[in-house]
């Protein structure tokens, strides 16, 4: 019931093609915790005990649809002629060549895969087969921890393994207001410190995930319960940093100013940030960041003289200022410059003789920074000024 009527056929339909293959097949991950959590869910993914790639393209023959393969992996995306993606996996065993490494991976049955996953709630599988549609595999309790809103992992080395699985842990502790179980919860804290191992690219993806889910004052403060905070930036971010941040994550969702917030008023602050920095976008926000800091100390004294410095930083990087200095004489610049309307136009000078060129962007950034000075309020006022003093 859980189910459109289509995805429903079409897994019917699928679970025949495996029958007449052979081969086991099922429902996989999320969506399984979500039919018993009877929480919305049409993101499919399937295992199967053979070939995935082999099978997707099966599907595709008969079904019709697109089959893209990734064969390092042995995962298949099929996009059905209604456009439905489905993802299928060929069961596999994951090990580690080293902590925090990506996996090697190997073909194995469903209990094996599932063995590898993060949580109980997430290692379920529901058989699709047509004579066994619709059976549960919950090999760890995963329907208990459920009941009881625990989020536990499934061997003692599964945050080694994967460090990111704490970032996940809090994620879908505050998705379900549940809590880590005690030992999952201190084994996080055993290998928090392998999150430094982690590329900044897989770190940025499952904090963007984190900031998307919401709550994230109370994630900032589970995560430094287990010590996240203290790994990667070498301080607890204090209540002023949270506030900050969660006002600039409110504006601009994304996770790379939880790092910048949080180092910001340490001593090595870029140096610590860089390596969170992956578009040039954030790199120049550093940048000018940095540039802002040096002008605070030369005291900019009116709104005008500060669009002289810096009319060309964009609005996102002065409001961040702003906000992680406290910044009063900006803040007004910033409210100032996005409701600022030219007075003038190329038209108006030109009409009064002024012979196009590089003078008209000089002539009409003056004008801006006269108008949020309320030196000239009027287009009459603007007219006699440029008349002055430019004949
Ligand atoms: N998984 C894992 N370890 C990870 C990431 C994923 O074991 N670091 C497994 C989990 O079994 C998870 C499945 O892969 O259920 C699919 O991953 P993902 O789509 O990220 O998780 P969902 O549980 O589907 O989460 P969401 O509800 O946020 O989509």
């Amino acid at each position: 019931s859980q189910l459109s009527k289509d995805i429903y056929k079409l897994l019917i339909e699928i679970g025949t093609i495996a029958d007449s293959q052979g081969v086991k097949i099922y429902l996989i991950g999320g969506i399984v915790r979500d039919f018993i959590l009877n929480r919305a869910n049409e993101d499919i993914d399937l295992v199967i005990e053979g070939d995935g790639i082999a099978f997707a393209n099966l599907l595709s023959e008969r079904l019709g649809g697109q089959v893209k393969s990734h064969e390092k992996f042995g995962t298949a995306t099929w996009k059905t002629t209604e456009n439905v993606k489905i993802d299928i996996v060929t069961c596999r065993t994951e090990y580690y060549d080293a902590p925090a490494a990506l996996p090697n991976v190997r073909a194995s049955n469903i209990r094996e895969d599932l063995r590898r996953r993060d949580f109980t709630i997430n290692a379920m599988a529901l058989q699709i087969n047509k004579s066994h549609f619709g059976t549960l595999l919950d090999f760890f309790q995963g329907q208990d921890d459920i009941e009881q809103k625990n989020i536990r992992i499934l061997h003692t080395l599964s945050f080694i393994e994967d460090p990111t699985r704490i970032i996940r842990a809090v994620r879908f502790a505050l998705r379900f207001h549940y809590q880590l179980t005690e030992q999952t919860f201190t084994l996080a804290i055993d290998a928090v410190a392998m999150l430094k191992q982690v590329s900044a690219k897989r770190l940025l993806r499952e904090f963007e995930l984190l900031v998307k889910e919401g709550s994230i004052i109370e994630a900032i403060k589970m995560l430094d319960e287990i010590g996240v905070w203290t790994t990667l930036l070498g301080h607890s971010p204090t209540e002023e940093e949270i506030i900050k941040v969660n006002a600039i994550l409110n504006e601009i969702q994304d996770p790379f100013f939880l790092f910048l917030t949080f180092a910001y008023h340490q001593k090595d602050w870029k140096r610590k940030v860089k390596f969170f920095a992956l578009t040039a976008r954030q790199n120049q926000i550093i940048q000018q960041l940095e540039i802002l800091d040096e002008h605070q100390k030369e005291q900019l004294t009116t709104i005008g003289s500060i669009h002289q410095q810096f009319y060309n930083y964009t609005e996102e990087t002065i409001f961040i200022y702003t906000v992680l200095t406290k910044n009063e004489m900006l803040h007004t610049y910033l409210a100032k410059r996005k409701n600022v309307k030219a007075l003038l136009s190329g038209r108006d000078l030109i009409d009064r003789g002024i012979k196009p060129g590089p003078v008209f962007s000089n002539i009409l950034h003056q004008l801006t920074c006269l108008q949020l000075d309320d030196q000239i309020k009027t287009k009459g006022e603007a007219i006699t000024w440029l008349e002055t003093n430019f004949k």
